[in-house]
């Protein structure tokens, strides 16, 4: 299936999660009528295509804020958060703001609007005002909009920051940290009192009675035990959620204060999903979207060993339980961005972050470090489709520079390519095909102790399979468990030539390597 990221009219403050028009095609991105071609030949091929549902906001410029924003009086005014100054302060004084939440894109979650002296909530840049969800209009027009689009013919939605549509409705004081979606005031708005309600109401009154849909909620600060909830199937709410435990793993004190991977870490969080979501509900499996740095330079090596560190991830994500994502670009081994300078970046979050450092007195150059490790725009590089200029992405100029190392990395050679990342991308994909066990096996993490390695075993009917891998550029010597029962079975998936006898009591990974047994 397709996921796209929007693609409805906005004034583009936050690559179009900021929509001023829920019900057209921006034209950056075509028409109407080659929507419809679009879908109709992704159903053609089998396939489905999910929509990004973002409706915790709307851009600033839609009209239901215009109406909300119009005067005190308007029927609309309730479809957003306004509130007075604080009391005893006057709108517009320093601090004056109703509660001290601050914006994940950094500044205060609050805007003052001239017009009537009231505030509104923006928990995201101050061009995408907070829906008010208590209100029934507005989730009755939210669901009317999401079945226009199901009648049209789209296969379901990826819903953003869906798990945020509930507030507390006293809006009591707390602390977002800067750019980081984690602080004292995310119990206020992650996961709120009504959100379980607001997603059954919304199951009932769009999903229902519908075939073949599929649903996931993207939620940062959820839990383990709010996912059992929010996606068994017995209650009626999402299909899969993504969590954000694993890719915060490499954060410190804040989001823009990135440490080094501990291997150790990533697997316990990553097992501690795969066990809580093994009799309930269900995982989403993703290292990537267009808001993480690229795999790739992140927990891998974007240099010497890069093809055998992207395919060495691959093929532990995709030996997960779990519905796998593959960000575009990710099956090419793309990698983050060699930006030289704040005016390379285009990201609000990453933007915003840097004036508002540098205003207080930090040093752009440690700031700038931090971007280029962090920026949601290591991501957003244009899509590396072959060595041509601009890498075939456009003949125009590209609205954010392309990756110089294009005229390696790219589509068309990987495609010609029977050893790229590319191709085994395809090969981990049919492998779910064709193997029950991927999707269905159990989950048993091994290592977990270890510095350099990631193993797990999957099992399922008498089929079972043996993932090892190197998460290092160091060769590593194991003696693998059950070492006899493992001996001389077949290496379904590898990214290095295997040689089949090997001892498996003293067995050594070479760098990043990857490589998956079956036993039957
Ligand atoms: C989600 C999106 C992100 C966006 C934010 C606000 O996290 O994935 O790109 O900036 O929501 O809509």
């Amino acid at each position: 299936m397709l996921w796209l990221s929007p693609i409805y009219p906005s004034p583009q403050d936050d690559a179009g999660y900021d929509i001023s028009d829920y019900r057209d095609i921006d034209p950056t991105f075509g028409s109407m009528e080659e929507f419809d071609a679009l879908l109709a030949a992704v159903h053609e091929r089998g396939m489905k295509l999910v929509m990004d549902l973002v409706v915790n906001h709307t851009s600033d410029e839609h009209p239901w804020f215009v109406e909300s924003r119009a005067s005190k009086d308007n029927p609309m005014r309730d479809w957003y958060w306004w509130r007075p100054a604080r009391e005893g302060m006057n709108a517009g004084d320093p601090g004056a703001e109703p509660n001290n939440w601050g914006s994940i894109f950094s500044g205060p979650a609050w805007e003052l609007d001239d017009n009537t002296g009231e505030y509104y909530l923006h928990l995201f840049s101050r061009k995408q005002p907070d829906l008010n969800w208590e209100n029934s209009e507005v989730r009755q027009a939210i669901y009317s909009m999401m079945r226009w689009w199901l009648d049209r013919g789209v296969d379901g939605y990826r819903m953003d920051v869906i798990n945020f549509i509930s507030k507390d409705t006293n809006l009591p004081n707390g602390h977002v940290r800067d750019g980081g979606l984690s602080g004292d005031a995310m119990p206020h708005f992650v996961d709120g009192p009504r959100i379980h309600e607001f997603l059954q109401e919304m199951h009932r009154e769009v999903f229902a009675g519908r075939e073949g849909l599929i649903t996931v909620g993207e939620m940062p600060g959820v839990t383990i035990e709010e996912a059992r909830l929010y996606t068994d199937p017995a209650r009626n709410e999402l299909d899969m959620v993504f969590q954000f435990e694993h890719v915060q793993v490499d954060h410190g004190a804040t989001f823009w204060d990135p440490r080094p991977l501990r291997l150790r870490d990533l697997k316990t969080i990553l097992g501690r999903w795969q066990a809580g979501l093994a009799e309930v509900g269900w995982n989403s499996l993703y290292w990537n979207n267009h808001d993480q740095p690229r795999v790739v330079s992140r927990f891998g090596d974007d240099g010497a060993h890069r093809v055998h560190a992207a395919k060495m991830l691959g093929t532990v994500l995709h030996l997960h339980r779990g519905t796998p994502y593959v960000y575009q670009g990710e099956e090419l081994g793309m990698t983050n961005a060699p930006f030289d300078s704040i005016e390379d970046f285009r990201d609000i979050q990453s933007l915003n972050h840097f004036a508002e450092a540098v205003s207080t007195g930090a040093d752009p150059k440690a700031v700038l470090a931090a971007l280029r490790v962090r920026s949601r725009d290591n991501a957003r590089t244009p899509m590396q489709w072959d060595d041509t200029e601009n890498a075939g992405f456009t003949t125009g100029t590209p609205w954010i520079a392309v990756n110089p190392n294009y005229k390696v990395i790219n589509a068309q050679a990987e495609m010609a390519d029977d050893d790229s990342v590319f191709h085994h991308y395809r090969r981990l994909i049919e492998l779910r095909h064709t193997e029950p066990v991927v999707a269905h096996g159990d989950f048993h993490m091994l290592f977990t102790d270890h510095d350099q390695v990631y193993a797990f075993t999957r099992r399922y009917g008498s089929t079972e399979l043996l993932v090892l891998a190197n998460f290092s550029g160091h060769p590593t010597t194991i003696e693998v468990p059950d070492a006899d029962r493992w001996q001389g079975t077949e290496v379904v998936i590898a990214n290095y030539p295997v040689d089949a006898t090997e001892n498996l009591r003293d067995l050594t990974l070479r760098p990043f390597e990857g490589r998956v047994y079956r036993l039957r």
